[in-house]
């Protein structure tokens, strides 16, 4: 672990006294706070910028933990906490009392998750309380895979950052609605479709996130833009290296592009999810006019679909 215990005491201390800490994880930082108390909740809300109809999830360092949170924990919960706990898998559940109310944007259900980290699970563990944790980002930019990232969105004075070095995975949790007889992905992740299956031997249903209507009030994180560079981006396919505009950025993949705003991007699923935001902070520190993203293949391995889930966020002007 690349943070001490001492370091990680006081940051649990100070986490219950209301102030943020932004935690490494295997996906992504998070801003952590006392999930059971508004007032440390509402100061996530308050420093991210983020609409209070946006819920977040709850982090534990247990199933156990994970119980106390819920107001029912189906056998589906069980099989896929036991096979994909601790790990980028986030779990829909009704809500338990124990839970801030902000937390869950006033709905009937919470989201958890186990995170894969051993400073986030330390933290989570001696603080004693589960943990709320949204990307340690400003609502509606790019996450942040590295504590530079974070320190880069908000002032030392108002978030304690522990830093863990770049996170492992590089992308958000896949988040799996429990809720109804149905199980549904609500946002697609590492951990895809047919795993999920295969742990609970039955067939998951994926929802089609980039939409207007039913699917944006299930998840209100699913809004069409997200994930978003400063400047505006757009998809391309390689062929399309010819047209290169002069102060535009290229996140290259195959092209033959040139030039120094090209950033390479490397052409394995895992290698490329784990360097994405950190690419897409690089972009936008050129200022460019704007940053042309190559066209991710179309494969049915989970993390290109997640890639690709968060690449048409990123370019989309809606939202
Ligand atoms: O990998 C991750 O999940 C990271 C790390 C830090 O753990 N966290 C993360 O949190 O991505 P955030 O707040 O950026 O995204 C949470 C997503 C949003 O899309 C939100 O709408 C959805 O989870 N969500 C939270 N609670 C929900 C609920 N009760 N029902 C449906 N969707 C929910
Ligand atoms: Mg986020």
């Amino acid at each position: 672990m690349d943070v001490d215990s001492h370091s990680i005491e006081r940051a649990a201390r100070r986490l219950l006294r209301g102030v943020p800490v932004a935690m490494p994880t295997e996906t992504v930082y998070g801003l952590a706070a006392d999930a059971t108390c508004e007032a440390s909740v509402a100061r996530v809300y308050r420093i991210k910028g983020r609409p209070s109809t946006n819920p977040l999830i709850v982090h534990v360092s247990s199933i156990e933990m994970a119980r106390s949170c819920v107001g029912a924990w189906p056998a589906r919960a069980q099989r896929l906490a036991e096979a994909f706990w601790p790990g980028p898998l986030t779990l829909v559940l009704p809500r338990g009392d124990r839970i801030s109310t902000l937390a869950t944007a006033g709905g009937e259900t919470v989201a958890v998750r186990m995170p894969d980290h051993p400073v986030a699970l330390a933290l989570i563990e001696r603080a004693g309380v589960p943990v709320v944790a949204p990307s340690a980002n400003r609502s509606g930019t790019v996450s942040p895979t590295t504590a530079a990232h974070v320190r880069e969105a908000f002032d030392a004075r108002e978030v304690v950052v522990l830093d863990g070095g770049a996170c492992r995975e590089g992308i958000e949790s896949t988040v799996v609605s429990l809720v109804h007889e149905v199980t549904t992905i609500l946002r697609p992740g590492v951990i895809g479709r047919v795993q999920i299956e295969k742990a609970l031997g039955e067939r998951v249903h994926e929802a089609h996130t980039i939409a207007h209507t039913r699917q944006v009030q299930m998840s209100p994180g699913q809004l069409a833009r997200h994930y978003a560079p400063q400047a505006p981006a757009r998809l391309v396919d390689p062929s399309a290296c010819v047209e290169v505009i002069e102060d535009a950025v290229v996140l290259a993949r195959e092209g033959a592009w040139t030039g120094w705003r090209v950033i390479r991007m490397p052409n394995d699923a895992a290698a490329y999810a784990r360097r994405l935001y950190a690419a897409l902070h690089e972009a936008d520190a050129l200022h460019p006019s704007q940053i042309l993203i190559e066209r991710p293949p179309e494969d049915d391995e989970p993390l290109w679909r997640a890639i690709a889930d968060r690449l048409r966020r990123a370019c989309t002007s809606e939202g």
